[in-house]
């Protein structure tokens, strides 16, 4: 890994054995990128990449003779109003109302290692493992610094950005947007994919070729949300999940965002990517300064799988900071469809009861153990013990639990209230709205104006009292509607523009308070099932609840969307009853296994419910995944092999590091009569290696199915026969597989 300073040409390299990153200062001191994708050579005529010629209606940014244009020029940071035309990364207003900036190189430092942000999530890396370099650009005139922060890691293809500026004038300017990385490509011959959706549908893939104009997604709901993932990539029509160039997008943020392309009539192409600046409006005052949350930059030429492995491997050990994260994640037990708002303690310590005797490690008590919270019209807000349902409090409950040989867990929404709660009643100023109009509710709740600290504190000093005195071990963050009429009462017009950004920061620091007083909890993050799943609440949160939709089937396309950027152990995924409560679909309980066990496993259900033959099967998922899921969550590489968005039915494997073994999952959509010849062709193996290839029907013994190389099982791929998946059930019928290398 190095980053070469051309100092006589002014040319940037960022290069590591994967990428090369390049850009350069040019005449004027604007910053110009000249290349970043597979690693090239470095040498001494990066600068001749720079091209100038007249062209009609170019706007020359120097004095004559210079015939400079930026409209013309891939530009590293492009600014408003100097001729460039397109999405600018910075905007600047004076309070004479000037929109015109104007940013030139002044200095830069290289060091090891990387910084982390002050006020948001970022990676984290040590000194052997990235270098960093800073490029320091002044606006004279107003006497405002901008620092544009790259750090590149060793063994990734990847680049991380970010943006600061500190305003050392003296005169207040308001900070219209400052993204977090743009990016110039000379060429538009790219598909674009996204990762969009909606509640129960979350990260569904989307591929389109680009075209001329913008095109893109983004959220303004105040969260990252199910609508639209911070992530997008650009990739070759030809790119696929095995081959072909894929450049990653996304951004380590969990509130509103911008994941823009914007293909200029020169086809260049531009990607855009941080805080949108709809909504945003920072009072930058004299000696004041503000930083964007980060942006990771992956570039791979081995497919979609190449891009998804640096995302992977980057989100499992650079952002984490819990202990959990490199952790294998306890095999649950969830009440919330098994029960909703209908339980008592008694029904609770039933639950826990068959939980444990099947061999789960942890319980998890969700919505409705507090305040008035019979339903979702009230009680949210008054985080304290309902000792009508449970009359041993959640100290005692907790304790029970774990007498039972279970750790035991919590749900709580920190940043709603019901408007039926004690704490709307004393506090009703801590809700977000204007209060001239209409306050609009979604599920009954209101959202907590986590832009003020004293709402933050209050939240804060009612979780401890619960959390310091019961056996608490994990805990999930729910967060169930977005932000409409944001305002912040009692705050000034200037405060509202930087509302939702704060409200943001107001989330980050209870999550960092209470991260740091139980560094032991595992915090789950949650938003009405998948609407904040974002690398931003990973630095917390190491895993998320995926979502609200537990259908079996409905999960594969789901989780495989998910896979595209984040990693299986941040994937929470449960086995739920049939019929299945968001889609009246029945799978078999197997299959509802099969698919879970791609995550942070565990069920969501009433186990006493089940037959005894059920529960037979569910002992033997849960020994399988203790088995296999260091290899899954943590040491494992994911390949996704078959997409459900094309064929309607999934393919996945996961192989150890070592490529001695692996765990792969064939799911079929709806059966075929008659159907042609399946050949399940694998990925990720060693090629000259001899595997022994076992089913796991979990209804009978497993079973060896024979011993294959790995270029047998990569090229001719697994046989599997129709006759099976019809005798397994037919329609969503799926087959597990293990590989392991026989002894030489
Ligand atoms: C939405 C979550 O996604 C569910 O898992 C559950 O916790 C409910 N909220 C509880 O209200």
């Amino acid at each position: 890994m190095f980053i070469y300073e051309h100092r006589d040409t002014g040319v940037f390299h960022l290069q590591n054995a994967f990428i090369s990153y390049i850009f350069k200062v040019m005449d004027g001191g604007a910053l110009e990128h000249l290349y970043y994708g597979k690693r090239v050579h470095d040498c001494d005529i990066f600068h001749l990449l720079h091209e100038e010629k007249m062209r009609s209606c170019g706007a020359v940014c120097l004095e004559e003779p210079s015939i400079q244009s930026l409209e013309f020029t891939p530009n590293e940071f492009p600014v408003y109003g100097t001729g460039d035309f397109k999405t600018p990364a910075i905007g600047i207003k004076r309070s004479n109302g000037s929109l015109v900036s104007s940013f030139v190189y002044d200095h830069h430092v290289v060091y090891d290692g990387k910084k982390e942000l002050e006020s948001l999530p970022s990676l984290y890396a040590t000194e052997d493992e990235a270098m960093s370099l800073e490029v320091v650009l002044k606006d004279s005139l107003l006497n405002l610094e901008l620092t544009l922060s790259y750090t590149i890691f060793k063994d990734l293809p990847v680049v991380v950005r970010s943006s600061r500026i500190v305003n050392h004038g003296v005169e207040d300017v308001c900070l219209d947007r400052l993204l977090s990385s743009s990016l110039d490509f000379k060429e538009s011959a790219f598909e674009m994919i996204d990762l969009v959706g909606a509640w129960g549908r979350e990260r569904y893939v989307e591929r389109f070729p680009l075209r001329t104009g913008i095109q893109g997604v983004q959220s303004l709901r105040g969260a990252s949300s199910a609508e639209a993932n911070p992530f997008m990539a650009l990739v070759r029509k030809e790119t696929t999940e095995s081959q072909g160039e894929a450049y990653g997008f996304n951004l380590v943020y969990s509130g509103n965002f911008l994941a823009q392309v914007e293909v200029s009539s020169f086809a260049l192409t531009r990607v855009s990517l941080g805080i949108h600046p709809e909504m945003f409006a920072w009072d930058l005052k004299a000696g004041s300064s503000f930083e964007s949350p980060e942006a990771v930059c992956v570039y791979s030429d081995c497919g979609l799988n190449g891009m998804s492995h640096a995302f992977h491997a980057l989100y499992k050990g650079h952002i984490s900071r819990s202990v959990w994260a490199n952790r294998e994640r306890p095999i649950l037990l969830n009440n919330w469809e098994g029960t909703e708002f209908d339980f008592t303690e008694e029904k609770i310590l039933a639950m826990a009861k068959k939980a444990s005797d099947v061999g789960a490690e942890l319980f998890v008590l969700d919505d409705g153990w507090f305040g008035v919270r019979n339903n979702d019209r009230a009680g949210l807000g008054d985080w304290f013990v309902n000792y009508d349902k449970l009359p041993s409090g959640i100290d005692g409950l907790s304790k029970k639990i774990e007498a039972m040989g279970l750790k035991f867990g919590l749900w709580i929404e920190p940043e709603m209230v019901n408007k039926d709660s004690d704490l709307y009643r004393s506090h009703p100023d801590y809700i977000v709205g204007d209060p001239e109009r209409f306050e609009s509710h979604s599920r009954h709740q209101h959202v907590l104006d986590f832009s003020k600290k004293e709402v933050v504190d209050c939240v804060y000093e009612m979780l401890i009292k619960v959390f310091d005195t019961a056996a608490i071990s994990y805990v999930k963050w729910d967060m169930n509607r977005y932000i409409t009429e944001p305002y912040s009462k009692g705050h000034d017009g200037k405060w509202q523009g930087e509302f939702m950004h704060r409200y943001m920061l107001g989330v980050y620091e209870l999550y960092e308070r209470l991260t740091k007083r139980y560094p032991h909890i595992l915090f789950e993050s949650c938003a009405s099932g998948g609407a904040r799943f974002d690398a931003g609440l990973l630095k917390y949160a190491p895993q998320a609840w995926t979502s609200d939709d537990t259908d079996a089937y409905e999960r594969t396309k789901i989780q495989y969307g998910t896979s595209l950027v984040y990693p299986v152990s941040m994937m929470s995924a449960h086995v739920s009853a049939v019929p299945n409560h968001q889609l009246n679909r029945m799978t078999p309980l197997v299959t509802r296994g099969n698919m879970a066990f791609f995550g942070a496993f565990g069920y969501e259900l009433d186990l006493n419910l089940l037959s005894e033959e059920e529960i037979s099967i569910v002992k033997k998922q849960i020994q399988f995944m203790k088995q296999y899921r260091s290899l899954i969550q943590l040491d494992g590489k994911f390949y996704r092999l078959l997409s459900p968005f094309e064929t309607g039915n999934l393919g996945q494997i996961v192989v150890s590091s070592d490529q001695k073994e692996a765990v792969c999952l064939y799911v079929q959509g709806l059966n075929t009569v008659n159907g042609s010849w399946l050949r399940f062709k694998l990925d990720g193996l060693d090629a000259d290696c001899l595997y022994k290839v076992t089913y796991h029907s979990f209804t009978k013994d497993e079973e060896v199915i024979g011993s294959f190389y790995g270029d047998y099982l990569m090229r001719i791929g697994l046989v599997i026969e129709r006759d099976d998946l019809t005798a397994l059930g037919g329609d969503f019928a799926s087959m597990l597989f293990t590989l392991k290398a026989e002894v030489a």
